[in-house]
């Protein structure tokens, strides 16, 4: 049973019988009542995931020595910052915060971080780079139902007292998004349609024109989607654990998604970018993963008490964001504006 301010707010906002997914999924995060606009930052030891940054300091440092080989240091922009441990793991003060989250902006702007709610109100023309982590796992996604050869969205339903699911008619850019990039139809599937992906980054392309963009996140490759058994990419995290279905409980769970990493990559190219696809893990041990882990280790060999258990504990966070059946199994995009 959802929360009932967040029902009556959707039931007074909405006055429909339905709303379609993706505006679920945007309320549900980023309204009063939303997930990401309560008391805690929610990327946080204290919330309800760990991201990499917050899992391991050198995921920061490490995303420096990649920046000091691969762009100029200044006007560089991050999506997404919540708690602003990336930006302070990186170390160059005049980077930029664009945050949604009201709770993540009042931390970054305790932490002294220059932030903004949208893209849109800075006043920058031109960025050397735009990097994110977890960011897209997040934008709301609408869901598509393929049925007796028709294509159909999934909705949800506003009853008297409580939400349920439905099916409609599809909308046409949503169609477009499936037919622009060529996803074979497949009844036994949800198909996560991310339409509000490509739009966020032509607003970010259009007001900013990066030189680099760098997005890390979990996600899959088109042609490996059979592959993977779940009928759903979506899924809900509350407490650092697996949780009910969206329309359960609304506002108290974070509602997100594998990212398709081909439909990210056909729109970057089409936006006049190179786009290389890694992973994470390969990321990090090309940009200095090992002298890094090395150096740590010799520390935690000559060390005792205390200052043991803390190398000891910076070693396993280093283990863990380059794990990968984990953090390190996550996609790295790098696009470069040709
Ligand atoms: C999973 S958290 C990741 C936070 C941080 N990047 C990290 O790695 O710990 C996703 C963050 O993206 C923010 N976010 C989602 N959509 C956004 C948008 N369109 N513009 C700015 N921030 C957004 C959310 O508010 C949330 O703080």
């Amino acid at each position: 049973m959802p929360k009932k301010n967040f029902f009556s707010y959707i039931q007074k906002k909405y006055d429909t019988d339905y709303i379609f997914f993706d505006t679920f999924m945007e309320e549900a995060l980023y309204s009063q009542f939303g997930f990401f606009n309560t008391d805690l930052v929610r990327s946080a030891k204290k919330g309800d995931f760990l991201t990499s940054p917050e899992v391991s300091i050198y995921f920061g440092k490490i995303l420096r020595n990649w920046i000091n080989t691969s762009c100029n240091l200044n006007k560089i922009v991050e999506i997404g910052s919540g708690t602003g441990s990336l930006i302070e793991q990186i170390g160059i003060k005049e980077i930029t915060a664009i945050e949604l989250s009201s709770t993540a902006r009042e931390e970054l702007i305790n932490k002294g971080i220059m932030t903004h709610t949208n893209v849109n109100e800075l006043t920058l023309e031109k960025s050397e780079l735009v990097f994110g982590n977890e960011i897209l796992d997040n934008i709301p996604c609408s869901i598509g139902i393929y049925r007796d050869k028709v294509w159909y969205e999934k909705v949800v339903a506003i009853q008297e007292n409580s939400f349920s699911y439905d099916i409609k008619p599809i909308r046409n850019e949503e169609l477009d998004w499936i037919n622009k990039n060529d996803i074979v139809p497949n009844e036994d599937h949800e198909l996560e349609i991310q339409v509000n992906i490509d739009k966020f980054l032509n607003t970010v392309i259009k007001k900013i024109s990066p030189k680099n963009i760098l997005l890390f996140d979990y996600g899959y490759e088109q042609a490996n989607r059979e592959k993977r058994k779940y009928s759903s990419l979506l899924r809900t995290y509350k407490n650092h654990h697996l949780s009910v279905d969206p329309i359960e409980d609304p506002g108290n769970i974070d509602i997100t998604y594998d990212v398709n990493f081909s439909s990210l990559s056909r729109e970057l190219k089409t936006l006049g970018y190179d786009v290389t696809l890694k992973l994470q893990r390969n990321f990090l041990l090309e940009n200095g993963f090992d002298i890094i882990f090395d150096e740590l280790q010799e520390k935690y060999l000559v060390a005792d008490g205390m200052e043991k258990l803390k190398i000891n504990s910076e070693l396993n966070g280093l283990k863990a964001i380059v794990d990968s059946n984990g953090l390190g199994g996550f996609y790295c995009l790098n696009a470069q504006k040709l």
